[in-house]
C-alpha cells in the first residue's frame, strides 16, 4: 500500500512508519510526506529517508478552502492508498474528505471519545483520569470523531506532567499506528458505519 503521511512537528510517528516500511513484508511504503509548516523535524526525517515532501501553509492561500484543495491535489499526486495524519495539526475540509473519504487515518493521544482536540494529554491530566491512551481512527468531518480502528491504554502516573504523560502515550501510539496500518495494508479493511473491520 502507498502511504502519504502528514505531519506538523517532531514526526516520531512518521519515523516509526519509516522504520516499519523498511521491511518489504510490512506491506506499505511511505511515498510522500506533507506538512503545514516548514522547519520541522518531521520533514527532516523524510528528507533523510529520501522521501519527497511538500509544505502547504494556510497563510499562503486566499482561503482555507483553497488550501484544502491544494492539499488534496498534493496528496493525490502520489496516488496514495492511505493518507495518515500523524501529528498533523490541521483539520482537512470537504474537498479533501470527498477525495479520500474512508482512506484517511488520524492518531489522537487520548481514548476517544474522551478529550478530543489539540490538548488531549493535558485535558486527561486535568480531569484526573487514571487511564488514558491513544486512538487511531478513520477521519470524518468532525474533530477526532471518526470510526475507531485501534486504541491503546496508558496509565497516568501520580507525578506525571503533560510532557511525561504525552511521551508515554506516544510510545504506545507509535506501536498502535505501526501495527494497525500494517494490518490494514496487508489485509485490507472495511468501514461500515462506525465499525472498522480489518481483514
Ligand atoms: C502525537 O501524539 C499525535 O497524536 C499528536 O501530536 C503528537 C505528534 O507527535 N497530535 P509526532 O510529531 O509524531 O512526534
Amino acid at each position: 500500500a502507498r502511504l502519504v503521511v502528514l505531519v506538523s512537528g517532531s514526526g516520531t510517528n512518521l519515523q516509526a512508519l519509516l522504520d516499519a516500511t523498511a521491511d518489504p513484508a510490512y506491506g506499505a511504503t511511505v511515498v510522500a510526506v506533507g506538512a503545514d509548516r516548514d522547519g520541522i523535524e518531521g520533514l527532516a526525517r523524510a528528507e533523510r529517508a529520501g522521501i519527497p515532501t511538500f509544505v502547504l501553509k494556510v497563510k499562503d492561500f486566499d482561503s482555507r478552502e483553497a488550501w484544502d484543495a491544494a492539499l488534496t491535489d498534493a496528496c493525490a499526486a502520489y496516488t496514495p492508498d492511505l493518507v495518515v495524519s500523524a501529528g498533523f495539526m490541521k483539520l482537512v475540509g470537504a474537498s479533501f474528505l470527498d477525495r479520500f473519504a474512508g482512506r484517511m487515518l488520524n492518531t489522537h493521544p487520548a481514548l476517544s471519545p474522551s478529550f478530543p482536540g489539540m490538548h488531549g494529554p493535558a485535558d486527561a491530566l486535568e480531569y484526573g483520569v487514571k487511564v488514558t491512551g491513544c486512538t487511531l481512527f478513520v477521519v470524518d468531518g468532525g474533530v477526532d470523531t471518526g470510526p475507531i480502528v485501534a486504541q491503546s491504554a496508558v496509565t497516568v502516573a501520580d507525578d506525571d506532567t503533560v510532557e511525561s504523560l504525552h511521551e508515554r502515550i506516544k510510545v504506545a501510539e507509535r506501536a498502535m499506528l505501526v501495527d494497525a496500518v500494517g494490518r490494514m495494508a496487508r489485509e485490507g479493511f472495511v468501514v461500515a458505519g462506525r465499525r472498522v473491520r480489518i481483514g
